[in-house]
This record gives C-alpha cells, structure tokens and sequence, in this order.
C-alpha cells in the first residue's frame, strides 16, 4: 500500500468512549484497535490521558497506550488537555500528541476548568516537555481547537476568533492543527471558509477535521473541507462519540461512511472496509446499550465498484 490519498483516523476509543458509562475492558480496547489496524487504517486516537475522577473510562490510558504502541502499522496518537496528560502520554512511550482546548471560553472553562489564555500557557508548558528528555526530541504535537464552529453554551463562535487561535498555536510551535465541530453546528460553506483559511495559514503543516453528524451535516461537511484542501479527518466505528462537557452533544462521522465518501470520490484511504467489520463488532458486542450507526456496511459495496485502495492492493 503506497501513501493513502486522504488521512482517516479512528477516534471510537477516545471520543467514542468519552460518553459511555460502561468501563471496556482494556484488553477489549486493544482487541478494537488492533482490529481497526488490521483494517488498514493509518492513524489511531487511542486514548484521552485524563484524572480517572473526571472520566473513569480512560482509567487505563497508559496501558491502553502502551499495548497500542505495539500494533504494527497505525501511527499511535492521543489526546490530553494539560502538561500533566501529556507527560503521562510521553511516559507510556506515546509520541503523538493531541492537545486540547476551546475557542469558546464557555467551554474552555467547562470542560478543562481553565480560560483560552490559561490553556494556551498550558500548551506553551506542553511543547517545553520537548526539551525535557532527549527520547522526547521529536514529538509531534497537533494543536486542537475544539468548539471552533459553534458551543451548545455559548452559541456562535466567530470564525477570526478560531483565526486567531490557530495562529497562537503555529507561533507556539504546533506540528498540526485541527479544527472540531464538537457540537455539529456547521455547514458547508462555513467549514469552506474557516478551512481555506486554516490549510493557507498552516503553510504545508497538515490540518485535520472532525465532525460530528450531530444534526446530519457531516459527511457534507467532510466534502467541503476536501475542496478547501483538508486531507485528514477523525471518524469513530459507528459513529460512537459526544464531549460529556458539551450539552447535547452526539456522534462522530461514522468511520465505515467517510471512507465510502472518500473511494467513491476516487481518493485511496489504505481501509478495507470488509475487514472493518471485525473493529465494528468488537465495539458492538462490548456496548450492547450504545448504538451504531453508519449505512454502507449495511447497504453494501455498489455493485461494479471496486475501491481504489482494493483495486492497488490487487496490483
Ligand atoms: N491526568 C491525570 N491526573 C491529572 C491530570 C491529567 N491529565 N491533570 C491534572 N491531574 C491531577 C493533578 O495532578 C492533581 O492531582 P492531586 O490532587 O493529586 O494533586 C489533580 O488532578 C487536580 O489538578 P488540576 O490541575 O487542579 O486539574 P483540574 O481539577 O483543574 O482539572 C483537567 C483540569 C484539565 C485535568 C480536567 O478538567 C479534565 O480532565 N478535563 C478533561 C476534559 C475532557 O477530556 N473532555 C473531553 C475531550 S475534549
Ligand atoms: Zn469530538
């Protein structure tokens, strides 16, 4: 399998888990990512390093992270909000890392108790962990900005603000950027502009999507972000996935549909999707009481069509 075409990065084991009461086994977390890998898909968020208190789910992200780390194939990322998140991440052997925070100071505050400057301060502490040990050299660090097209709590949120932010995170020495729609406000042509402008300001450095299907806009939306020059987006098995700090919030983009979206629009994504149902049903059988949406695997394959990735892995 040459370079995929488009990034697609499985998020079902962070935000997908992020509103589900019942704790998943560690070994079954692994047996999902491993089953996603197998699948082809290149980029895994495996896991969110925060104090059990305040999510119990992720109780076990350094084991999680650690068993991760030896799946062949997927680049291994993770999420944390502050430096202490990061430094455990670090400490596990991850060496990816997707730090956090809010253009909406409402959500800033509830969900990581602190204001957009605080948070930034806590970003700039994040980078400094580079310098700490050598084997920490060449992390890489994604810059997240999440309520950028709206907050249930606050409401509109003003694209210069975003502007601004992603601008803050490149001075302070962000590899990447992402921009959420944590809450699934935004349409086309709102991700068109915000987009355009980020991947302009980026200047080469890869800038990422993620969207929530919460009011149906998100596989159109994933169409405007590719014609503005997005080429990586988050999805989660089924579309399992909701911030618990954001009322009202609901799924990811279903992973199984993105990638559809994507071979049919000719661009190799490196997944299988036949062999996607084995991460589909590990996940299924252990959230007996979430549900799974998504139609392609219900729906199948169209009849005649060959997806680019199969059709190179044929060569
Ligand atoms: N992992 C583990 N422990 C952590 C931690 C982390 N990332 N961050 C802080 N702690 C510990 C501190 O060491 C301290 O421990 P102590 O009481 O034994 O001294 C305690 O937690 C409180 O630390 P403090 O810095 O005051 O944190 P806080 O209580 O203000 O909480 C966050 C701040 C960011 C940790 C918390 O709001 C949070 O985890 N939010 C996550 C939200 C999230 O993941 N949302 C979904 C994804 S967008
Ligand atoms: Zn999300």
């Amino acid at each position: 399998m040459k370079q995929p075409d488009v990034i697609v990065r499985e998020v079902g084991l962070r935000d997908g888990l992020q509103l589900v009461k019942t704790f998943v086994p560690t070994e079954t977390k692994l047996a999902w990512a491993r089953a996603v890998a197998a699948a082809g898909v290149p980029e895994i968020e495996i896991t969110n390093f925060v104090p059990p208190k305040v999510i119990a789910q992720f109780a076990d992200a350094a084991d999680v992270a650690r068993g991760a780390l030896s799946i062949p194939g997927p680049k291994i990322v993770a999420l944390a909000p502050n430096r202490k998140g990061a430094e455990n991440m670090l400490l596990a052997g991850v060496r990816n890392v997707n730090f956090v925070l809010s253009v909406s100071e409402e959500h800033n505050l509830a969900n990581v108790r602190k204001t957009v400057d605080q948070s930034f301060a806590e970003f700039e502490n994040v980078v400094a962990l580079r310098a700490e040990r050598p084997e920490w050299k060449n992390v890489r660090i994604q810059g997240c900005l999440a309520t950028s097209f709206g907050c249930t709590i606050r409401g509109k949120v003003d694209p210069n603000d975003v502007l601004r932010c992603v601008d803050r995170y490149l001075a302070l020495g962000a590899d990447e950027i992402l921009l959420a729609d944590t809450v699934g406000y935004a349409a086309p042509s709102e991700i068109s502009n915000l987009f355009h402008h980020t991947v302009a300001i980026a200047a080469g450095k890869p800038v990422y999507a993620h969207f929530h299907d919460t009011r149906g806009l998100g596989l159109a939306n994933v169409y405007a972000a590719l014609e503005a020059g997005v080429r990586a987006f988050d999805a989660s098995t089924g579309g399992l996935g909701g911030c618990p700090f954001a009322p009202g919030a609901s799924g990811n983009i279903v992973m199984e549909d993105l990638v559809f979206l994507l071979e049919k629009e000719g661009l190799k994504t490196g997944v299988d999707l036949d062999k996607y149902r084995a991460a589909r049903s590990i996940a299924e059988t252990a959230l007996p009481d979430e549900k799974f949406y998504g139609t392609i695997l219900k729906a199948g394959l169209p009849k005649g069509f060959t997806p680019p990735t199969l059709a190179e892995a044929a060569e």
